[in-house]
């Protein structure tokens, strides 16, 4: 197949684009910025937030290559970051409509990466199931992006008959994800910090517990979507993508301190605003309509990062120095606005 993938300059798009010529299908990126980690695929750089006017060929007029289907993954992905400056939320929606106005022109079938942060941090059930989305609550503007891009593609697909799949995705960490002075991931964070022998904040406090997806997991899911997808075996459905297990953030700092052979220097304190503190993906979706079934549990994706991380920092010595500017994902002002003891 001949892929189209926005947002290919990230942690989920470098990878998944690198799968997909693997498997020996054609991909094309866009992303408005360059590829820090690889060469080895093609890509356009345009910035998808504009408001553009109708097009047809490909967004704001730009030809493409002919395609066979869409993967959105370009956004602002970083909760907090969409907390502190709520204008890129909008740009989030403002991008998944130009990505679908162009799959819409050009009948292409979409696959949507949304969030498990469109259920919010509601603490309402042991697992979340799909329809557990309540979409009158939005946990934070990162949230409503999500929201919005699956209200837009659940429209599309009514409205125009777009055929699509929706993944909401849960914390993937592992290769392609320690570019931190642009984006702080904690994973990534932990590593760099505990090697320079430095100190954590643990936003969340101690039970903080979450759903990691070691990223070969994650990549997995979504190739056996856009194959079901392309075969119309699985057609505009909604499905949780996560290893399926909660893991405190307490116990992810401390697999990482033994993997390095550290002593952490945790600080713990309250959630920031808009973060989620319990999530656990329900991934019977997955498993029934893809044969889902994630391999790579907590600790052990926690050795295969560790092992990435230092591999990478050996040829990258240049980045041994302190995070201390982010402007996309502040460390230095994450602290500005916080969660109300009453709320967490
Ligand atoms: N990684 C996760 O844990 C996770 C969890 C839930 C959802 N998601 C979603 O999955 C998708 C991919 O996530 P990721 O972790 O690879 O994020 P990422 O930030 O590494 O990649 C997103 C890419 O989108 C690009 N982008 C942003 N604005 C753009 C614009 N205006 N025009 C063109 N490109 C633009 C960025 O440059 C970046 O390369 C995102 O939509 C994210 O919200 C990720």
């Amino acid at each position: 197949m001949r892929i189209l993938v926005t947002g290919s300059s990230g942690q989920i798009g470098t990878n998944l684009a690198l799968r997909l010529r693997h498997d020996g299908h054609q991909v094309f990126g866009v992303d408005k910025r360059l590829n820090t980690w690889t060469d080895d695929f093609p890509y356009l750089l345009q910035d998808l937030a504009g408001h553009y006017a109708p097009f047809r060929g490909g967004i704001n007029g730009v030809e493409y290559p002919e395609v066979d289907l869409v993967v959105h993954l370009a956004a602002h992905a970083k909760v907090h970051q969409l907390v502190r400056q709520p204008h890129r939320a909008l740009e989030n929606a403002v991008m998944t409509f130009n990505v679908l106005e162009y799959a819409r022109l050009r009948h292409l079938p979409i696959v949507f990466s949304s969030s498990r942060e469109v259920y919010g941090d509601v603490h309402r059930f042991e697992e979340y199931p799909e329809q557990a989305a309540d979409f009158a609550f939005a946990e934070s503007t990162y949230s409503a992006s999500k929201i919005a891009g699956e209200a837009f593609i659940y429209s599309y697909a009514r409205c125009y008959g777009l055929p699509y799949l929706v993944f909401r995705f849960s914390n993937v960490f592992g290769r392609f994800d320690n570019d931190l002075n642009r984006m702080v991931r904690v994973i990534p964070l932990f590593i760099h910090s505990m090697l320079r022998d430095e100190p954590i904040t643990i936003y969340g406090g101690r039970d903080k517990t979450l759903d990691f997806t070691y990223v070969d997991d994650c990549i997995e899911g979504i190739v056996r979507g856009i194959e079901a997808l392309a075969e119309q075996r699985v057609v505009n459905q909604t499905i949780n993508l996560a290893y399926g297990q909660g893991n405190t953030l307490v116990h992810c700092a401390e697999r990482i301190a033994s993997e390095l052979g550290a002593t952490p220097k945790m600080t713990l304190a309250p959630s920031l605003l808009g973060e989620v503190t319990h999530y656990v993906a329900d991934l019977s979706k997955a498993r029934d309509l893809l044969g889902y079934d994630p391999q790579v549990p907590l600790d052990e994706g926690i050795a295969r990062a560790v092992a990435w991380f230092r591999e990478y920092r050996a040829a990258h010595p240049y980045e041994d120095v302190p995070i201390t500017a982010d402007h996309e994902g502040s460390l230095r002002d994450a602290g500005a606005v916080w969660k109300s003891a009453a709320t967490t």
